[in-house]
């Protein structure tokens, strides 16, 4: 296994053994997509007794969690989210993340804001002192303003790529953009919903993660909590 996988498996165990004490009968527990949030499944698998509902950011993440016999609930079923658990592409020492690398960012935007806790969990790789750094961030568009959108991040100075052959969970279409000028992610992310069309982005700066759980490639987890 190389030391990223290693790494990412450390956060993800943390990230149940930070939860272990919190479940309660009715905890609503809500479960990210990707190859990090995978090793935090297969950790999940001995809590399943505990767990009376989890909400899935994906249909890869709810096959997932059934094929561990984890009991998969709509968030349409539930009152709410208790905790959030969800790796990222990139994250910055104000918990700010970029994500939608694996394309399920907009529902992973929805189960987190929903959430009333989110943990994030990462090797150390994805640590960024600069995340506008690059302009990169995945915009999720309706299928029909897929140029229009293109044309406006374009005229905004980015660089936008459509993800082709790539439809998401709800049906829609990505542009994977890069070198977009970006003052703050907080801005960004709002000056790019302000998009017609654009159904939401990767930047998770107006909800932020209120825990990061940081592996380094010795397996060490580091505690970070937001700074502002
Ligand atoms: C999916 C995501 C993922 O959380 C992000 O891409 C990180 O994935 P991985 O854990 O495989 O590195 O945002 O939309």
């Amino acid at each position: 296994m190389t030391d990223t996988e290693d790494m990412k498996r450390a956060a993800a165990e943390a990230a149940v053994a930070e939860l272990r004490d919190k479940l309660q009968p009715d905890t609503v527990l809500g479960v990210g997509t990707g190859s990090t949030v995978a090793h935090f499944i297969t950790a999940l698998r001995p809590l399943k007794g505990l767990l009376d509902k989890v909400v899935a950011s994906s249909d890869a993440t709810a096959g997932a969690l059934r094929r561990n016999g984890l009991p998969v609930a709509p968030l349409n079923d539930v009152h709410g989210i208790d905790f959030y658990v969800d790796g990222t592409d990139a994250v910055n020492r104000r918990l700010e993340l970029l994500k939608g690398g694996g394309g399920a960012l907009t529902r992973e935007k929805v189960l987190a804001t929903a959430a009333r806790q989110f943990l994030c969990i990462a090797g150390e790789d994805k640590w960024t002192r600069n995340l506008c750094a690059d302009g990169t961030v995945v915009v999720e568009v309706l299928a029909m303003a897929r140029s229009y959108v293109a044309r406006r991040i374009a005229g905004a100075g980015g660089q936008p790529r459509y993800r082709e052959g790539f439809v998401t969970d709800s049906g829609h279409q990505l542009l994977d953009v890069t070198q977009l000028p970006m003052t703050t992610p907080l801005s960004a992310e709002q000056e790019l919903n302000g998009i017609p069309g654009v159904v939401a982005n990767g930047i998770f700066a107006a909800r932020r993660a209120d825990l990061l759980l940081l592996a380094d490639a010795a397996g060490k987890v580091r505690r970070l909590t937001p700074e502002d």
